[in-house]
């Protein structure tokens, strides 16, 4: 669990427990005696602590969460290596996390490697750093820049903590243990992060908070650790006192729990069953996309951003060049905000080549069509591609919904073609639904999601059905929400339910922000539905000024007289009295359905667990990972009570509605 290794008068102690060193009960242990044991030597002078592998430490062992607490605790540990009579110096590469940088908190001295990153994510567990994090910080760099690391989890470079006196310097040149040896070697005195005085004040944590409420939201551990900081004021001791009880109130919390459960979800999406570990995957050095529309566009910047070329195939020069601007103004967006330099801007233009000539597609490894949701479209695209792309290439399409069965017929070789459903913007948005084909080859399978992860997405594994995961979950509470406007309610009623609950935006906003004419006949004297009736006025969302809402220049909405008008007449033209509907009905027929939708799903195989629903609906559509996605929300309300209240409703949920089978006893895992 730690190894030593003896370097004339320093003794190096190293982390080992891979894959991240968490700080497991067997590390804290052997880490306590060997501290004691180098300190008891007259021969040691000073010691260095570091981690073996690629990393410092990822903190503390999450698995142990909720069982026993194993002595020594890791706070307990870290006050016995500050108390440590001789230098202790924590030489930090790869990354110190949580626990982790804790545990180099309660050192006397950090060292870090160029590129490592230092950070307290958690928060991000719905927790806070609870082993002297909240306490040594603000007494380490400055108050709001330690309130900062905490309510944010963000880490920081080694280079930023050397400038906000977090880390003493940067060691450079390959020899990191040799430049760390001779630093502690140099040392003639302990210093203890406990003896100075916090530099925060009751002033900045009042302001902080109030500050920040509203990115705090709903979510209860970024004010909890303010707090845990405003304790950093007492003596040391009494602070850590009360941060534990914060750590452990937090701990017990829904909300940890269900992010604790995420965490685990995100990290559980990549492993795909049924697929021989040793899959061997195919080498992707060239991309190509074809469309150089939105999707286009931002499915290439991934690639580009990330050193692989990518040759941007459109049908005419005006829409490819309109794309490749695009592109462009999105990395200069960046430059400007400092997230990338005007190189870095040049370098990943200068691996795009925009073409014409869809010929050019031949020499990519994995070619990704991201045209409009026409199936007839996608199969000539296709049935070309298959005569163009070389042999081993993975033929990807982006759709959102349509069967890629049926698109892979259209080609000569179905093994090599699977779903790649990015979601908007592209660039930006962090999931990846891959879509296995009924002939999806596994290693065409596994490239794909590995390459996701190159990209920097959470890619999770769908089957093929109208919608996949995500989209699928969408079509029952869309069709119960417009249902529910001819009832009685209003879309202000029904987004409000749905952003009370922590979503980002209730279905009528989502509507008119992705357009009410997506998939319209574009027919406007075929009048058959309230989605008609807007779409034939113009009221094509947010793009038009008018969707089911009104929006002003700032694309502020506000309630619709004309929407309440095209209701009003659909309504009275079904024989509907309108009546006031409840919170709780809105709440049952728009979310226990989607809860419903997932089990289906789960059933027929679509989604290979659970917590894939989960996954995509919290990195894909902002389901608040507080309330841990969909199932696992289910399952806190209980199956039995979402079917109960399907059951209650069924009459108004309509004929067409399938209640899962055995929904009520549905069991999580
Ligand atoms: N405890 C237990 N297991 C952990 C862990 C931890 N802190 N961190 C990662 N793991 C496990 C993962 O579950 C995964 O297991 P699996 O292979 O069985 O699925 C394995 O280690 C590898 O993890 P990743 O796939 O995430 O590896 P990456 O290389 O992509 O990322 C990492 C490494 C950045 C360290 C990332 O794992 C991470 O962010 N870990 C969590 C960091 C964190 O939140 N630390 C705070 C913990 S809470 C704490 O310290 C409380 C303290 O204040 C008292």
């Amino acid at each position: 669990m730690v190894k030593t290794n003896e370097y004339g008068d320093v003794v190096e102690i190293v982390l080992s427990n891979p894959p991240v060193n968490a700080l497991g009960s067997a590390v804290r242990k052997s880490l306590l005696e060997a501290v004691e044991q180098a300190e008891a030597r007259q021969a040691v002078k000073a010691i260095v602590i570091r981690g073996n592998g690629k990393l410092f430490s990822g903190g503390a062992d999450i698995t142990e969460f909720g069982k026993p607490l194993v002595d020594p605790g890791l706070s307990e540990l870290i006050n016995r290596v500050e108390a440590c009579q001789k230098p202790v110096v924590a030489l930090i590469h790869g990354m110190a996390l949580g626990g982790g940088l804790e545990l180099a908190l309660g050192c006397h001295y950090r060292l870090a490697a160029a590129g490592a990153k230092l950070g307290l994510p958690e928060v991000k567990l719905g927790l806070l750093p609870g082993a002297g994090g909240t306490q040594r910080l603000p007494r380490l760099i400055h108050g709001e820049t330690a309130l900062g690391m905490i309510t944010s989890g963000n880490p920081i470079s080694a280079e930023q903590a050397v400038e906000i006196g977090l880390v003493d310097e940067i060691v450079t040149g390959p020899d990191h243990t040799g430049a760390a040896v001779a630093f502690a070697r140099s040392l003639d005195r302990v210093r203890r992060t406990a003896d100075l005085p916090t530099r925060t004040t009751e002033a900045d944590i009042d302001i902080f908070i109030a500050s920040n409420a509203r990115t705090f939201g709903q979510l209860e551990a970024p004010a909890t650790c303010a707090e845990a900081v405003r304790a950093s004021m007492l003596p040391l001791e009494q602070g850590l006192t009360e941060e534990r009880e914060l750590f452990i109130q937090l701990m017990k919390s829904d909300q940890s729990k269900a992010l604790r459960h995420i965490f685990f979800a995100e990290r559980a999406a990549g492993k795909i069953k049924g697929l021989p570990e040793d899959v061997k995957k195919r080498t992707i050095a060239r991309v190509g996309v074809i469309g150089a529309g939105t999707m286009g566009g931002g499915i290439s910047m991934n690639f580009l951003s990330n050193g692989i070329p990518v040759t941007i195939a459109e049908t005419n020069q005006e829409a490819l060049d309109r794309g490749v601007n695009a592109v462009r103004k999105n990395y200069e967006a960046s430059a400007a905000k400092g997230r990338m330099s005007e190189s870095q801007v040049e370098t990943a233009m200068g691996m795009l080549t925009p073409t014409l000539d869809f010929d050019a597609l031949g020499d990519c490894d994995l070619v990704i069509e991201a045209v409009y949701e026409d199936m007839d479209l996608k199969k000539q695209i296709f049935a070309r591609l298959d005569t163009i792309a070389k042999p081993g290439a993975i033929l990807a399409t982006n759709t959102s919904l349509l069967d890629v069965d049926e698109i892979a017929a259209a080609t000569s070789r179905p093994g090599d073609v699977v779903g790649m459903h990015f979601f908007s913007p592209a660039n930006i948005m962090k999931l990846l639904e891959v879509v296995r084909g009924a002939k999806t080859a596994d290693d065409t399978l596994a490239t794909a999601m590995d390459m996701g992860r190159k990209i920097g997405k959470i890619a999770v594994v769908a089957g093929v059905c109208y919608g996949f995961i995500g989209n699928r979950i969408l079509l029952p509470r869309r069709e119960q929400s417009l249902k529910l406007l001819l009832e009685g309610a209003t879309p202000a009623q029904i987004d409000k339910i749905h952003t009370d609950f922590g979503l980002p935006m209730g279905p009528f906003h989502i509507t008119d922000l992705a357009g009410v004419d997506l998939g319209w006949h574009r027919d406007p004297s075929r009048v058959d539905n309230i989605v008609d009736a807007l779409c034939a006025e113009g009221r094509w969302g947010q793009k038009t000024g008018a969707g089911f809402y009104d929006y002003d220049e700032k694309r502020r909405p506000s309630p619709s007289s004309a929407t309440q008008g095209i209701i009003e007449k659909f309504r009275a033209e079904a024989g509907i009295t309108p009546r006031e509907i409840s919170d709780e009905e809105i709440v049952v027929r728009t979310l226990y359905t989607m809860v419903n939708e997932a089990i289906l799903i789960l059933q027929k195989g679509i989604a290979q667990r659970a917590s894939d629903i989960d996954v995509v609906w919290v990195y894909g559509y902002g389901w608040p990972s507080w309330r841990g996605g969909p199932v696992y929300w289910g399952d806190q309300v209980g199956f039995a009570n979402i079917d109960a209240g399907l059951r209650k409703y069924s009459r108004e949920l309509g004929p067409e509605f399938k209640i899962a089978e055995n929904l009520a006893s549905y069991e999580f895992k």
